[in-house]
């Protein structure tokens, strides 16, 4: 036991010395935060590996690893819910688009920043996958008003899906608690609502339509620190 602490220590150290500035993940100070992560480490040691590969030793990014910019708690759940036949939708796009174009029947993605946009949309052309519909929806979030009728909140088509995502912009903090309530009214019976970074939303957690919610926090790729992300279960 006392090796894999001091190999997690270790590994910690090298990960404050690549990342000093972006150990921002959930509230409390440095310490704390380098004290979550070893803990996490040590209580799941599976995500060790991954972890020093995808945090550590390259630098790729979600996109070219082609995984959701969530906590691998939740992205292992993610891999054995996933079906061929599912529909999905998600606010936000990115490594999750191409993670859930190869398991699920068709994604709808919608995105505010045209660059990434456009970025994530040559990725999924170089990568020959088809079952994506990129929507396009620019908003101005430092000037929020009218929200509640943008094209983006209002891009998720009037029909049933069996995953939402709602990880969209943070510029503006109601985003996601919008975009939250406008997916549970677009999620089929058996479907499930994701919300990353769902610890900066924890009202969500008591004011919710679902019938019982699961909260996966831990490390995740390339995220030099713990995060959690909420699946809520319809
Ligand atoms: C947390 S990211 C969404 C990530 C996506 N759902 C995923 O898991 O890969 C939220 C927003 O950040 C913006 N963004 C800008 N640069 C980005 C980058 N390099 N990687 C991911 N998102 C980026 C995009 O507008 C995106 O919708």
């Amino acid at each position: 036991m006392w090796c894999l602490e001091l190999g997690v220590s270790l590994v910690c150290g090298v990960w404050c010395l690549v990342f000093p500035t972006n150990l921002r993940q959930m509230h409390g100070t440095v310490p704390q935060k380098i004290a979550r992560v070893v803990t996490d480490l040590v209580l799941h040691p599976q995500y060790i590996p991954r972890c020093v590969a995808h945090n550590v030793i390259n630098g790729r990014t979600p996109l070219d690893l082609e995984l959701p910019w969530f906590s691998y708690a939740a992205i292992d759940f993610l891999q054995k819910f996933l079906r061929p036949e599912m529909s999905v939708c998600e606010y936000g796009s990115g490594g999750s688009t191409l993670f859930f174009a190869r398991r699920a029947k068709s994604v709808i993605s919608i995105e505010d920043n045209p660059k990434w946009h456009s970025h994530v949309s040559q990725r999924l052309r170089q990568q020959g996958i088809s079952n994506v519909q990129m929507v396009l929806c620019p908003f101005d979030f430092r000037n929020p008003a009218g929200f509640e009728r943008s094209q983006y909140l209002e891009a998720i088509p009037d029909e049933r899906f069996d995953v939402i995502v709602v990880d969209g912009s943070e510029e503006w903090e109601p985003v996601r608690p919008i975009c939250f309530q406008k997916a549970e009214g677009r999620v089929k019976e058996g479907g499930i609502v994701v919300v990353d970074d769902s610890w900066r939303y924890p009202e969500l957690r008591k004011s919710n339509r679902a019938s019982r919610v699961r909260i996966f926090q831990s490390v995740g790729p390339c995220r030099p620190g713990v995060t959690s992300t909420d699946v809520f279960f319809y």
